[in-house]
């Protein structure tokens, strides 16, 4: 309903200022954030207190990364998203440096990730058998699977599933070991000859891929439909595990960061955050991914403009709109939206897509929309960075720390701005850190290759790796 008191149009105004401040951070906000975060990963790795604790910190159990020193070919399996990959990679001779990767991409349809795990995986290994038979191979190679859902790892072929994230629900998966899942699909499909060497979690391929060029990463974070982070841990700090020496790579799932009972997200979720969260899969879990990654920040901004329209800020007078059918508002358009510099072609092209009006003035406020929570994103994410980059740097007792990040996934990779952001903050947050970000493509899949090439022989029964 559009407001009608004489100072509507201050009102109205006044109100929009409301609604994108409550997506400004201060600088202060950014290091409660991080404050919080490095609590609740403590609470993560300490014996006492992991069992409740929403940001799991788990041991993967890679106690040392590549070095450039693989051989062989191997097919990689990378689920995690709305599209799942199969790769077959080929790592040359150290002196050749060459890698070969060929791979295709399929969806996964939505039935699918609602359905059973036996379907689910079923489809998987019909999608590999068809990639087999298109690239002509014939022999058995290893498989690297890399599977981007919490998972505890028991071995390097055992992950069993602790809950689902981003678009699946798949009840009857949970508790269960998913690497058993995809080699039980692989029998019922009798003619497949496949060997599941070694699980991994997307961050980890993406540290993989990373630190086999260059050893001066040890971070692995991925921004796409989903968000988390890994990072090479000293294992003097992981309370939960017995042993001191060396270290080992903790994938965070900080995505879950903000779940706790004392909601120590609480002061920054809006009243936008909330509805949103409400009307999606998980509603209460995953709260600092649904600020941050791709999957609902599309919602997010249609949940704005909804209620810009509802209080005649935007879209005036148009009653036959399709902006609130759900699940339109796509995060790639948050890109497109705001790569538009100049003549704003992109915002009404895709506006029109919702019948809604292309008058400058709304095409512009919805250019803002998208820009505050973009911005935001970047911001929590470069926080929760930062929390990683200082907790790393103590531990080293370093007064000063140079660390490549791998980072991979879409919001990163395709945004106008969202990289440039999340630079900038990590720099302003954490300067005693020198960062340098290399962007691996299909690192998180073929990292999954070069984990099973690290396995080598060794794996039966081992439940460290290398
Ligand atoms: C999952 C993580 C994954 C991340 C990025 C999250 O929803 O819980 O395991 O690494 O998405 O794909």
């Amino acid at each position: 309903m559009a407001m009608t008191m004489s100072s509507g149009v201050t009102t109205v105004h006044l109100e929009v200022d409301r609604i994108l401040s409550l997506f400004h951070l201060s600088k202060e906000q950014l290091h409660t954030v991080m404050c919080r975060l490095r609590e609740e990963m403590e609470r993560g790795l300490s014996r006492d207190t992991y069992e409740e604790a929403p940001v799991r910190m788990l041991p993967t159990f890679i106690r040392s990364l590549p070095a450039g020193r693989v051989n062989g070919s191997f097919l990689a399996l990378d689920l995690g998203g709305t599209n799942f990959r199969v790769l077959r990679v080929k790592f040359g001779s150290p002196c050749e440096g060459v890698n070969h990767v060929a791979s295709e991409t399929y969806r996964i349809p939505n039935e699918l990730m609602q359905a059973s795990g036996q379907q689910l995986f079923d489809y998987i290994v019909d999608c590999i058998a068809g990639f087999l038979s298109n690239q002509s191979i014939k022999e058995p190679l290893p498989l690297g699977f890399t599977f981007s859902f919490p998972y505890k790892q028991i071995g390097l072929d055992q992950g069993i599933l602790l809950n689902w994230t981003k678009g699946f629900n798949i009840p009857d998966c949970v508790g269960k070991d998913v690497v058993q899942l995809l080699r039980e699909a692989i029998q019922r499909r009798q003619e497949l000859d496949l060997e599941v060497v070694v699980i991994i979690n997307d961050t980890v391929g993406t540290l993989m891929s990373c630190a086999y060029e260059d050893p001066n990463c040890e971070v692995g974070l991925i921004v796409g439909t989903g968000t988390n982070i890994c990072y090479m841990e000293q294992m003097r700090n992981i309370d939960k595990l017995d042993g001191n020496d060396g270290v080992m790579c903790i994938n965070t799932e900080w995505g879950a960061f903000g779940e706790s009972v004392k909601r120590p997200l609480m002061d920054i979720v809006n009243e936008f955050d909330k509805l949103t969260d409400e009307q999606s899969q998980h509603p209460g879990k995953q709260i600092f991914e649904k600020m941050i990654s791709g999957l609902l920040l599309g919602r997010l901004v249609q949940n704005i403009l909804l209620n810009l329209k509802e209080k005649g800020a935007i879209f005036s007078g148009i009653e036959q709109h399709r902006l609130d059918l759900h699940g339109l508002f796509e995060t790639k358009y948050l890109s497109l939206i705001e790569s538009d510099t100049g003549d704003l072609l992109h915002v009404k092209s895709i506006l029109e897509k919702f019948n809604l009006s292309c008058r400058t003035e709304d095409c512009r406020l919805v250019q803002k929309v998208c820009e505050a929570v973009t911005r935001r994103a970047a911001q929590l994410c470069a926080a929760g960075l930062a929390t990683v980059l200082e907790k790393m740097r103590e531990a080293r007792q370093q007064d000063h720390m140079m660390m490549t990040i791998g980072v991979e996934g879409s919001l990163y990779s395709l945004h106008p701005q969202f990289s440039r952001i999340l630079e900038d903050t990590v720099k302003d947050l954490a300067p005693k850190c020198e960062v340098n970000f290399r962007h691996s493509k299909d690192g998180s899949g073929w990292g999954a290759a070069l984990a099973a090439a690290m396995t080598g022989a060794k794996y039966h029964g081992n439940t460290e790796i290398f």
